[in-house]
């Protein structure tokens, strides 16, 4: 069957205690073969999420489906899903080899010893740890202890991985060629994946779709171009380093662009694709690396054009973060290569030009109130 690997949530609920809605409401609706990034800050309802597919807790409400087939009453090896854990929960009494073949045998079908250990032998390559086999994981580090907890899921070859930042211990080359690989196997074998991860560079460049959370919730979900490129709220712009939100009121609507005036009198343009009112008061971003940081007394032809003073230049290697004050209160971030940073000597107290066009802002939705606690939503 097609859709044997999908994953669904529908308006699940999970609380701890009377205080903390941990998954508050949660539908989503993951496709068999698919790549699925959950991202948000700490204490979102991530590992939550993963622990509930994965047959670990029982939500409060809503139902859990595997493949079609409503899962909540199904004890864990019962389910299609296997889990790499954000704390690596190794066997410390049993070598990486013992570690890895653990899931394999104990099956109510063990796989025969042969291919056993031809998979074992597969994914040890996979996840460079080959020759470490007769290693307690104590005798490891961090990081290869997490690639063996890896390599345990990976064995298994579940239609389903429920994968918890299973890269984060892992140095920048490391995580780079993991990802690759990760990616790869998960094509290859028609895998489902939910991915975890607080790094956004890693959800944008590994999957197919993604969704951030915050405070238990969905508050947006689209593909990573669509995440990064229109975040809905405030709060995904920020999450999403697009730090630069102007609020401002209305003052003139034009066919696909409104002029927008803010409380310290700046008169922005921006792109704008549904209806809105004169007199509407409402929040706009612009990401740091669509800003163009001129010297001052340039000629210039973007839509929306400032002076300012450089208050801050942080150089970050490719780029170079400048923090630019404009006129009242507003500071902007922009993003922009070292090399023409050095070439213009942007240093503090610069006097610069920062503009961009209006079609490189968009206009946000207000952020959704938070969830109700616990104790409220039940009474
Ligand atoms: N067993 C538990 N008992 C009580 N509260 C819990 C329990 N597990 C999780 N929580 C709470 O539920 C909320 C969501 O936790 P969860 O572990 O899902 O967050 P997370 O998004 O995975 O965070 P992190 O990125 O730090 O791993 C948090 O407020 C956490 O304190
Ligand atoms: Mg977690």
């Amino acid at each position: 069957m097609a859709d044997a690997a999908s994953v669904e949530l529908l308006h699940v609920t999970k609380c701890f205690q009377a205080t903390t809605m941990a998954l508050a409401d949660v539908s989503l609706h993951v496709k068999a073969g698919e790549f699925f990034a959950l991202l948000g800050p700490s204490g979102c309802g991530k590992t939550t999420m993963l622990r509930l597919v994965a047959g670990l807790d029982t939500p409060d409400s809503g139902l859990i489906r595997i493949g079609g087939t409503v899962v909540n009453t199904l004890p864990p090896y019962r389910r299609r899903a296997n889990m790499v854990f954000q704390h690596y929960a190794l066997f410390p009494h049993l070598s990486v080899y013992d570690n890895i073949a653990f899931g394999l045998r104990v099956r109510t079908r063990p796989v025969p010893e042969a291919e056993a250990r031809r998979r074992i032998k597969t994914v040890l390559a996979l996840v460079q740890l080959t020759g470490l086999e007769t290693r307690r994981p104590q005798q490891l580090s961090g990081g290869q202890q997490q690639r063996v907890a890896l390599a345990r899921a990976l064995v298994l070859q579940p239609q389903v991985l429920l994968l918890d930042e299973p890269l984060s211990a892992l140095d920048r080359q490391l995580r780079q060629v993991m990802q690759g690989e990760l990616r790869r196997l998960q094509r290859e074998l028609g895998m489902t994946f939910l991915y975890v991860t607080h790094d956004q560079d890693e959800a944008l460049r590994m999957a197919d779709r993604m969704a951030v959370m915050r405070h238990g919730a969905i508050v947006q979900l689209g593909t990573p171009q669509e995440v990064f490129q229109t975040p809905r709220t405030p709060f995904v712009a920020e999450f999403m380093g697009a730090t630069n939100i102007l609020a401002g009121r209305v003052v003139e609507t034009m066919a696909t662009t409104i002029g927008l005036e803010t409380s310290t009198g700046l008169r922005v343009v921006c792109q704008c694709a549904t209806a809105v009112r004169v007199g509407t008061v409402l929040s706009i971003v612009v990401r740091p690396e669509a800003l163009q940081v001129v010297p001052h007394g340039w000629a210039w032809t973007e839509d929306n054009a400032f002076p300012g003073r450089v208050l801050q230049t942080t150089y970050l290697g490719e780029i170079t973060a400048l923090t630019v004050a404009l006129p009242g209160e507003h500071t902007l971030l922009c993003h922009m290569p070292s090399r023409l940073a050095q070439e213009f000597g942007y240093q503090e107290a610069s006097a610069v030009l920062v503009g961009w066009q209006a079609q490189d802002g968009h206009v946000l939705e207000e952020d959704p109130p938070l969830p109700s606690t616990c104790e409220a939503s039940s009474s």
